[in-house]
């Protein structure tokens, strides 16, 4: 039980890899916040922690949805532990001159915006505390680039710098910020990277990204949540800033 007591934010806990944070967390003693756009599917989640949860149905990109989130869990938990920010959108690959200010700026926003925006409104609490965690999924494409995954790309390595600016920032505090960059991953967002042929996406997605991982299959949503648990647990309570490449070798 590496997480007894503890209150824990999960965002995109609806699917793939927050669903099986979620899970593994409540497993570990954990009472964990279920954030998801989709509050139904993430009460899925919630059937399979054996543990507390409370739902919260909510779009991590607007400030008073985030708000909320947060003044939800305190008014239920009376506080907040960890906080893991998985929520993420994809992108298809595109050529940058087709990729829509729209596109963009919905990139940027659930993938970072949402970072400083949960932080804005757990910190106040962890400092209070004097203790906090915080875990951002990241991704391996924020530090190795892929054709056509410009906006993806930029919003993960803005992502990666923002943690180690927290993690500098709320030391003295001990509040502690480190990131997972997943490789692929087996989860419903693998075949949103492709672009083309519905039909031959679904055929073909899983191999070629197999053949990108050196270690030879694809990262299973448990892999990233064991990544996840050590991050939030006392186990690494002197590390600090620090990325994760939980990727199978994709990242060399
Ligand atoms: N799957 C991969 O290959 C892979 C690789 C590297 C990094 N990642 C990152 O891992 C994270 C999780 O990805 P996944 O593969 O589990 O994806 P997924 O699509 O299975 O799950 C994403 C979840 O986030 C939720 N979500 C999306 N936008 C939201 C918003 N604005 N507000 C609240 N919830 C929102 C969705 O409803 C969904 O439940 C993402 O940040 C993704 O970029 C994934």
């Amino acid at each position: 039980m590496l997480l007894r007591e503890k209150v824990a934010i999960v965002t995109g806990a609806a699917s793939g890899i927050g669903k099986a944070i979620a899970r593994r967390f409540s497993e570990e003693g954990a009472r964990v916040v279920l954030a998801d756009l989709n509050g139904q599917v993430a009460s899925l989640t919630a059937e399979e922690c054996p543990g507390e949860t409370l739902i919260v149905e909510g779009n991590v990109a607007e400030e008073d949805q985030v708000k909320g989130m947060i003044a939800q869990t305190i008014e239920r938990f009376g506080r907040v532990d960890a906080v893991v920010n998985c929520a993420g959108v994809p992108m298809a690959f595109t050529p940058i001159e087709e990729v829509s200010e729209e596109q963009w700026e919905r990139i940027m926003d659930v993938n970072v915006k949402s970072i400083y925006l949960t932080a804005k409104y757990c910190v106040p609490h962890m400092k209070q505390a004097g203790q906090g965690v915080i875990v951002n999924v990241c991704s391996i494409a924020g530090v190795r680039a892929r054709p056509g995954l410009n906006a993806y790309c930029a919003s993960k390595g803005a992502a990666i710098m923002l943690t180690k600016a927290l993690a500098i920032e709320l030391a003295p505090w001990r509040i502690r910020v480190n990131g997972i960059n997943p490789g692929p991953a087996d989860t419903p967002m693998l075949s949103k990277f492709m672009s083309g042929d519905k039909e031959k996406i679904e055929k073909e997605t899983k191999e070629i990204f197999i053949n990108s991982v050196p270690l030879g299959s694809l990262i299973q949503p448990d892999d990233i949540a064991d990544a996840a648990l050590y991050l939030c647990s006392g186990m690494a309570r002197m590390v600090t800033g620090e990325i994760v490449n939980v990727d199978g070798g994709r990242g060399i």
